[in-house]
């Protein structure tokens, strides 16, 4: 009798055992055969404090980059950061070569129509640097015939370009552009403000200033392929939860000093 029970209650053991061995092995090989999501993050990094790469270094820092990595980190996805030009960048989103465009790049409602950019995260606007003996330059009016140097693709060069008789030279990067300007090989640069008040500050060009008023208000958005519904409502979902938990607040306080009212 006692042997049975015995046995009985030895077999039951097992069997929970077994069990229990079982489906903790099968969970454990469910997760590890799952491939981790990535999310293929594209820049153009001369936009500090945007997005760049200190010297010497192959890593990418900036405002952007850090928003993009929390956003993957709340969707669960591992960011990987894809260089590239400018211009390249709406190409590459419709082409699949990357997930998401994180560059600082305004919304327009001539880029709507090829991309779906997330909700605003960040108010720019445009604005003139001049070196500081140019005593003809003092806003957009006077532009006028001058040699204006932007980066290819933005929405700097498209203003360069509306302005009578302007000679603009359109670089890849925003580091050619200014290295223009110091080189007195153009009368002015146009670019993001908040970018060449980053550059000016830094000491970039100590013979550059700003002229003017910062030209109208201009909204980053991030941008996914037309059709990537599920992605964009991801990305929005995201961005709410780090402007609610505060981790927007600490990334905008990393990069600009102070929090935005
Ligand atoms: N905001 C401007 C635009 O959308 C310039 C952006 C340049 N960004 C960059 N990562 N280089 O055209």
């Amino acid at each position: 009798m006692m042997k049975k029970l015995l046995i009985l209650m030895m077999t039951v053991i097992c069997a929970v055992a077994m069990l229990a061995a079982g489906c903790g092995g099968d969970k454990k090989e469910a997760k590890k055969a799952e491939p981790a999501k990535v999310l293929r993050v594209g820049t153009e990094p001369t936009f500090a404090p945007f997005e760049f790469q200190k010297e010497g270094s192959k890593d990418y820092d900036g405002f952007d980059m850090d928003l993009a990595r929390a956003i993957g980190k709340q969707i669960g996805a591992k960011v990987e950061i894809v260089n590239m030009g400018f211009d390249a960048l709406i190409p590459a989103l419709n082409a699949n070569n990357i997930d998401l465009i994180a560059a600082g790049m305004s919304i327009t409602d001539e880029r709507k129509k090829a991309i779906t950019f997330s909700d605003p995260y960040y108010t720019s606007g445009l604005i003139i640097m001049v070196n500081k003996d140019n005593k003809e330059i003092k806003s957009d009016k006077d532009l006028e015939g001058k040699r204006i140097a932007v980066q290819i693709g933005t929405t700097g060069e498209k203003k360069a370009r509306s302005i009578k008789n302007a000679k603009v030279t359109a670089f890849n990067t925003n580091t050619e552009a200014a290295m223009e300007l110091k080189n007195k090989g153009v009368d002015a640069v146009i670019n993001d403000s908040p970018v060449v008040g980053y550059y000016l500050a830094q000491g970039g060009n100590k013979t550059a200033m700003t002229v003017g008023e910062v030209m109208e208000a201009e909204q980053y958005g991030l941008a996914v392929k037309k059709g990537n519904d599920k992605l964009a409502a991801d990305v929005n979902k995201a961005l709410a939860e780090l402007k609610k938990n505060g981790e927007y607040d600490k990334i905008y306080k990393t990069w600009f000093g102070e929090v935005k009212k």
